[in-house]
């Protein structure tokens, strides 16, 4: 509960910075989610991955190419949100979690690294359809 009720304080501040220049924070933008895939040191997702519409990307990750065809909306977003629950190994940070971290520099510790906003946004884009 109490992770929940930190979670949702950051996700209205993550809005309320959104909002500055922002119309609309109702629903989820596939335009914030392209820019927020786009950005290397806050999310590096293309370091690791290669996604439709994006410029060239890395391939410690799977290509995210085709993931409509074999996940969910929900079922990425939770990926997303920590993939220690599908992959306790795994190599892909957990976005929107604070339990069990390590080596967090002082600023963003008890901080996730994306807000459920911009989640939506990052999934909304990925399941948006694409040009190849
Ligand atoms: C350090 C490398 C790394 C980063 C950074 C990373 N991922 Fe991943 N991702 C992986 C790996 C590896 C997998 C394969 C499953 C596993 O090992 O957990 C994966 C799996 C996925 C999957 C499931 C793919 C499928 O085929 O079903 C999605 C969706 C995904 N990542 C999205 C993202 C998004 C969005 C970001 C940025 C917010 C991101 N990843 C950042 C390494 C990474």
């Amino acid at each position: 509960m109490k992770t929940a009720a930190a979670g949702l304080a950051l996700g209205l501040a993550g809005c309320a910075a959104w909002a500055q220049g922002q119309p609309s924070q109702a629903t989820a933008s596939a335009e914030r989610g392209r820019a927020l895939l786009l950005q290397r040191q806050d999310t590096g997702c293309v370091l690791c991955h290669q996604i439709p519409g994006l410029p060239a990307g890395g391939a410690l990750g799977p290509s995210l190419q085709g993931l409509a065809q074999r996940s969910t909306p929900a079922q990425a977003r939770e990926r997303i949100a920590d993939a220690r629950r599908f992959n306790p190994q795994t190599i892909m940070p957990a976005y929107l979690s604070t339990e069990g971290l390590h080596n967090v520099a002082a600023p963003y510790r008890g901080q996730t690294v994306l807000t459920p906003q911009a989640l939506d946004d990052i999934v909304s884009y990925l399941f948006q359809p694409h040009t190849p």
